[in-house]
């Protein structure tokens, strides 16, 4: 089992079968504390990978916040895709993007995300540069309707198929709240078999939510 504060150590080596795993270091250290609420800071990566006329993925709608982001990013001439399993959850989006007159760059997908590379057309395999998963339950929602380790991890595994060579993928869990213990475990042990970079971004307590960034460099 990895220990994960020490995998998320400035500068320290991390070998996972005697593979170098790489590490994301941008001059701070792997393992933060943050004040900054962490779907800010998702935003704030995300941006660095996102340029006018790409293509981005938000797994997980909701209210619409991460995929508004996203078809900012993206400019006029790119495209996001969002998919959520709650028709509530992609009204709200689609009223968001209304509003900010950014609905045309955006295809809402009614459909679990486990079954993105069987929906999305074959041309966005490799190709998407950034994609957002923002785990739990739709704020203001049916606190029942959570993301579950059964369809999470079927689509993380898709979204790195999907994952361009230079692109980022945002994981952002909950483990505070029913339900989340269980796949933020699950999580953690996919991400051990994974050949991805990962950097990891902590909140302040056990129970906080916690970022995951991930690539394949
Ligand atoms: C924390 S919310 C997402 C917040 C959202 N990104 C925003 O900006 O408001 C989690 C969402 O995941 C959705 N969800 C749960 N299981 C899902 C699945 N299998 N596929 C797609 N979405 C799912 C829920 O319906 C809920 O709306």
């Amino acid at each position: 089992m990895l220990s994960w504060p020490g995998l998320c150590r400035e500068g320290e080596a991390v070998y996972r079968g005697g593979r170098a795993l790489p590490l994301f270091t941008e001059g701070h250290s792997g393992l933060m504390h943050n004040s900054r609420p962490l779907t800010e800071q998702a935003h704030r990566y995300l941006a660095r990978y996102l340029q006018s006329g790409d293509w981005a993925l938000d797994a997980t709608a909701g209210n619409g916040h991460d995929t508004l982001f996203l078809a900012e990013q993206v400019g006029p001439n790119g495209h996001v895709w969002a998919f959520d399993i709650q028709a509530v959850a992609l009204e709200s989006t689609a009223q968001r993007l209304r509003a900010a007159g950014l609905e045309e760059r955006v295809t809402l997908i009614q459909a679990s995300h486990a079954r993105m590379l069987a929906i999305l057309p074959q041309v966005v395999i490799g190709r998407i540069k950034a994609i957002q998963f923002n785990l739990g339950y739709r704020p203001g929602g049916d606190k029942r309707l959570i993301t579950r380790p059964e369809t999470t991890l079927p689509a993380l595994t898709a979204a790195c198929r999907l994952l361009h060579p230079e692109g980022l993928i945002s994981l952002l869990v909950y483990p505070g709240h029913p339900g989340g213990a269980k796949e933020y475990q699950a999580i953690l042990a996919w991400l051990e078999g994974a050949r991805l970079g990962i950097k990891r971004i902590d909140g302040c307590t056990d129970q906080s939510p916690v970022l995951f960034l991930l690539s394949h460099h």
